[in-house]
């Protein structure tokens, strides 16, 4: 799947940056990516696994190893691996974590929170800046459907991922004022079949590469939203209008 139309400045290989590349959806994108084109910055926490992926086609990767709650040095990592790569084009931010938690042990729900909405605010940031000086650029975060409403069980999980989907509606809105080339694409999936997908009753499940693949494809069509797999789609209307008093029993 070779594909021209990503091209927003001229006709060089395109530059991206994938954080949270050693694993799941991030790695098939990253994989993806290189398939069209793409140099491609990875990044993650484990460079051992970093490593793994960039020994698949040492030319086309980049690593970049940091936390992404690691306020004081995201900003310096991501100006660093984009200057290596020579500008960046696509900022495809995969990182992310969830638990269920039902006995609400802070711990668990502050490293949801820490990750989920401290580490994607600073990235999120920090390109639309770097997005916005150059006058172009595309944001793809992952967040999710269970970003529509909230979870007995996974409460701190649901309610990261309806800031991450109001935070990128924020975005859209600041980047169609400012009249640039800035697009931003939020992706929700419902189950992909990764090391996060933990809950006990899962169903349209997904493989990373069909996901990857329907995300590749909601990129370049610059989607403001899409559902991973599309029939999650059914699920979002279902969940929007399922009312109070019924989803309170759930
Ligand atoms: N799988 C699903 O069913 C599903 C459904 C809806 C939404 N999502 C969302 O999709 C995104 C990707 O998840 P996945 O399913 O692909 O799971 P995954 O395989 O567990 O991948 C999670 C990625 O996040 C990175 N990460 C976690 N904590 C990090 C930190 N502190 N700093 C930097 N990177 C960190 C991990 O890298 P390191 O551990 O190496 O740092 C890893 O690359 C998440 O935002 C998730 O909420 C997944």
């Amino acid at each position: 799947m070779n594909d021209e139309s990503l091209t927003t400045k001229g006709k060089e290989m395109k530059r991206a940056i994938v954080v949270g590349a050693t694993s799941g959806i991030g790695k098939g994108m990253a994989r993806l990516l290189t398939e069209n084109h793409f140099k491609v910055g990875i990044t993650g926490r484990r460079i051992e696994l970093l490593n793994e992926l960039k020994s698949e086609k040492n030319n086309s990767y980049l690593i970049k190893s940091f936390d992404i709650t690691d306020t004081l040095n995201v900003a310096r990592h991501l100006e660093e691996l984009t200057s290596e790569l020579g500008g960046l084009d696509l900022l495809l931010l995969s990182s992310g974590t969830g638990d269920e938690n039902e006995n609400l042990d802070f711990k668990t729900e502050k490293r949801i929170i820490d990750i989920n909405v401290i580490g994607f605010t600073i990235i999120a940031d920090w390109v639309f800046n770097y997005f916005q000086k150059q006058k172009y650029g595309h944001l793809v975060a992952i967040s999710s459907i269970a970003g529509l409403r909230g979870s007995r069980q996974a409460s701190a999980y649901n309610a990261t991922k309806a800031y991450q989907i109001n935070y990128l509606e924020g975005l859209r809105q600041k980047a169609t004022k400012l009249k640039t080339q800035i697009y931003v694409t939020d992706v929700r999936p419902g189950f992909v079949d990764t090391e996060m997908a933990k809950a006990d009753k899962k169903f349209w499940v997904a493989t990373v590469d069909k996901a990857s693949l329907q995300i590749y494809s909601s990129i370049k069509q610059k989607k403001k939203i899409v559902y991973i797999t599309r029939r999650w789609r059914l699920m979002a209307i279902l969940l929007k209008v399922l009312p109070r008093h019924v989803y309170d029993r759930v």
